[in-house]
């Protein structure tokens, strides 16, 4: 059970914030989440009483800060029931996401395919674009359904031995579908290829194990679930981050080098992590595993569903919107205001205090399918509630063509 009144008083950002001149409505979870008071304070605490670098000093401070580093380390395998030595830090999805297509790249030859599909954010098919081009691989896209699910029927038609890697989000970010990620998993590994998933918007609001789904990489980003920006992570199975190679290398990745050119990496995933990481994130992070997991993953997951039907339920009621993802499995809602472009749109809901998003949601290949340039995204969360969703209704009731426009002049 969610006590969401309770919830929001964890969040600065909840508190009598306005937005022009109305109570802030904040439904661009999807982008960015806001950050509870303990991630605030564990950032806080790095540079109030630590702030020294990580895994170079032989001092105190420096030992702490190395145990609370780890200790992130530790918490984010268990939350993703992963191996620590699985867990590769990274700005963030994009970051790990073009780790894989990079590190994967030697394992793939001329004709080889990567199957993707069309629903997918850039950072999870460009990578993947730019391997090919330089491999002379072949990116191939999984048909989708009506409503743009991927049926798992359409995947098992287009598998055969030419397909070496599979790229998906396991919830994806325009229609919020969830994708069958363990049987996908299962129908690639008899064929001999990896799965790489993009768990970024799925991550933030569901339990996710990838011991049972046995995905060979997943990746994600702290910021969509409470966490600091510039953190992420990369899983990988270990072996496969063992024989893959960093895009980066320098301090701190390296156990040894010479004046011939002889490098020797450390283990991963400390291979992947040349540089200063962004240590107060890693620490920030570590505090919003431990709120979100406090809360229960579970319990977010079935709150954001019931709170899905509740918006679903009133807006279908409404004749001036076109609703895309009405059975989404999460807290997304995509829609236009009919005649009215997304953007437009959007000024006109900020008009009235309620933060949407408008635009392709870097999911361009999707536009073509659901037959229009850019859509409007509404994303609830855990500490969003009925009432807010009350209002929003309220206030897409009354985006008329006139209303819209009329922000403008
Ligand atoms: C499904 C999905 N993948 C990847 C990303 C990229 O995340 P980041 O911008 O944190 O790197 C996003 C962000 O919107 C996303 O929704």
């Amino acid at each position: 059970m969610i006590d969401v009144e309770k919830i929001r008083k964890d969040f600065p950002m909840l508190q009598n914030k306005k937005m022009q001149g109305h109570d802030l409505i904040y439904f661009d979870n999807a982008a960015t989440t806001f950050k509870p008071q303990c991630v605030i304070d564990a950032v806080t605490h790095y540079y109030t009483d630590l702030s020294v670098n990580a895994h170079r000093g032989d001092y105190e401070l420096s030992y702490q800060v190395d145990s609370e580093y780890e200790g992130c380390r530790k918490a984010v395998a268990s939350f993703i029931h992963a191996d620590e030595k699985e867990i590769v830090f990274t700005s963030g999805a994009s970051n790990s996401l073009n780790l894989v297509a990079y590190g994967y790249k030697k394992f793939l030859k001329k004709g080889d395919v990567v199957l993707s599909c069309e629903a997918e954010h850039a950072s999870n098919i460009l990578p993947w674009m730019k391997v090919c081009e330089e491999v002379g691989c072949e990116l191939c896209y999984i048909e989708l359904d009506e409503e743009g699910r991927l049926p798992i029927e359409n995947f098992r038609k287009v598998m055969n031995e030419r397909v070496k890697v599979v790229a998906l989000a396991q919830v994806t970010n325009v229609l919020g579908y969830e994708v069958p990620m363990k049987e996908i998993c299962a129908i690639a590994h008899e064929y001999g290829a990896i799965v790489t998933m993009d768990i970024a918007q799925s991550a933030p609001h569901m339990s996710v194990d990838v011991k049972d789904i046995d995905c060979d990489f997943a990746s994600f980003s702290a910021h969509k679930m409470c966490g600091p920006t510039g953190i992420g992570v990369l899983y990988g199975k270990f072996e496969l981050l063992q024989k893959m190679d960093p895009f980066m290398v320098g301090g701190g990745s390296n156990a040894r080098f010479d004046m011939c050119g002889n490098i020797l990496l450390k283990d991963a995933p400390y291979k992947y992590e040349t540089g200063t990481p962004a240590i107060e994130a890693v620490i920030g992070f570590h505090a919003a595993i431990d709120y979100l997991s406090a809360i229960g993953m579970d319990n977010i997951h079935q709150y954001e569903q019931e709170l899905h039907a509740y918006a679903i339920e009133k807006l279908s009621k409404l004749d001036n919107l076109i609703l895309y993802n009405p059975h989404a499995d999460g807290g997304i809602i995509t829609f236009n205001v009919k005649d009215v472009f997304a953007q437009d749109a959007a000024s006109y809901f900020n008009s009235q205090g309620v933060a949407v998003r408008a635009g392709q949601h870097c999911a361009k290949l999707l536009m073509d399918k659901l037959n229009t340039s850019a859509t409007l995204r509404a994303s609830c969360t855990f500490y969003n509630t009925k009432e807010e969703v009350d209002r929003f209704v309220e206030v897409c009731k009354n985006a008329t063509i006139e209303n819209c426009l009329n922000v403008f002049f």
